[in-house]
């Protein structure tokens, strides 16, 4: 019978100077990252970045909603085919409940019980009821998955046997208290980010949906922690590398091996190499985030598309000053046009009309001010490789 002490060591033993690297290294980056964008880029940004996170999330599940989909889903056109339909339903569920946790809206502190039987309720909650069945693979039995219950069932996550279900409640006392205890200083705290992500796997709390469950939880628990924001995921990083996430995962629920191997009963070396991965993860995620949308590069992408698009007559001259300032100041007003372009008022403002009607600047009435937008046809030109366009 498993019982709490199953699951030590919670945390790598203290003074792992690889681990202790590597959390320096993401704070000064994500801190960075923070501090160069423009804040209402900012935020148009942030829509883009979840919908590529709900991608990569459930691409980790196999499946692959073409981004196109995603799209279709979040205006409410949703397929007749009933795969794809319940689909667009998966990807939009994990857009929302990222959008709450991104806006703050979590009910509950992260690490806590009733944190995360949130998360997978909301999730669930959004999902088509298709797809909250599980079949046991030996009997064929078809079992349901409850938003935001524990499972009452055994199950295995390739060779690993998960707890029993009578232990869940209390395996789940024991990681919030030490995952969310407030003595664990700031370091410790980021190493307990990933250290956790194993260990909710590990502890597979419901019938399904633990992977994405796992995914949001520790995008709210950097997000908590100042250092993850709406701006990258570490679901991107999981994805391209799932082999590896899959492995590392898998090696870090094997027994302690001997005497140098920490005191728990699991391996501390590899719950330290998970652990290690999944900071180096979310440290190539915030580097490759900010080369993509740093403002310089991003305007050159821009100004090449922009040229290109004005010479086969699909942009109107005068077009460029205005997605200059779209990206320089955030946004501007739409009197500055006349201004910006050197047009007079009624040339200009067909010129940013034109603009807002490609959706490349939008603006929510006719007199507010204007932002950049992505519609999904610039998407790949002036955020390159944000997420594979495939067919
Ligand atoms: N050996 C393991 N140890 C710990 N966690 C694991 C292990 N193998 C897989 N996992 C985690 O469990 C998830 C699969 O569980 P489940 O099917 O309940 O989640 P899901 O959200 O439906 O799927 P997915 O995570 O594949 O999107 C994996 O994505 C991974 O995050
Ligand atoms: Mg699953």
């Amino acid at each position: 019978m498993t019982d709490i002490s199953s699951m030590e060591p919670l945390l790598p033993s203290d003074g792992n100077r690889r681990l202790e690297d590597l959390v320096a290294e993401l704070i000064e980056k994500a801190s960075r990252f923070a501090a160069r964008l423009n804040p209402v880029l900012h935020r148009e940004l942030g829509d883009l970045v979840r919908f590529m996170n709900c991608y990569y999330s459930n691409l980790i599940e196999g499946h692959n909603t073409h981004p196109v989909d995603i799209n279709r889903a979040l205006r409410g056109d949703y397929s007749r085919d009933a795969k794809k339909r319940n689909l667009q339903l998966e990807a939009r569920a994990h857009i929302e409940v990222q959008a709450m946790i991104d806006r703050g809206e979590m009910p509950h502190p992260v690490v806590s019980l009733e944190g995360i039987l949130w998360l997978h309720r909301e999730f669930c909650i959004r999902m088509p009821d298709d797809l909250l069945w599980v079949e046991n693979p030996e009997t064929k039995e078809k079992l349901p998955v409850v938003p935001g219950e524990l499972r009452m069932h055994h199950v295995q996550v390739g060779i690993h046997v998960a707890p029993e279900p009578e232990v869940l409640p209390d395996l789940l006392r024991r990681f919030t208290e030490v995952y969310g205890s407030r003595g664990l200083s700031r370091v410790q705290r980021l190493i307990a980010v990933a250290a956790s992500h194993h260990r909710l796997g590990w502890i597979h709390p419901f019938m399904d949906g633990n992977g994405r469950v796992m995914r949001l939880f520790s995008h709210a628990m950097l997000r908590e922690l100042g250092v993850g924001s709406e701006l990258w995921s570490v679901s991107r990083g999981l994805a391209r590398e799932v082999k590896t996430y899959r492995d590392l995962l898998m090696a870090a629920d094997e027994p302690r091996r001997g005497d140098l191997d920490g005191r728990g009963n699991l391996t501390e070396a590899g719950l330290s190499r998970f652990c290690e991965f999944f900071l180096a993860s979310c440290i190539d995620q915030v580097s490759f985030m900010e080369s993509l949308m740093e403002p310089a590069e991003l305007l050159n992408r821009l100004t090449v598309w922009c040229e290109e698009e004005m010479l086969a007559k699909r942009l109107p001259r005068g077009s460029l000053p205005l997605l200059r300032e779209a990206v320089i100041a955030g946004e501007f007003a739409r009197g500055q046009a006349v201004a910006l372009t050197g047009y007079q008022e009624r040339q200009a403002g067909t010129v940013l009309n034109t603009l807002i009607k490609k959706g490349v600047l939008v603006s929510p009435t006719s007199r507010s001010k204007v932002r950049l937008g992505f519609p999904e046809d610039v998407v790949e030109r002036w955020l390159p490789r944000l997420y594979p366009i495939t067919n």
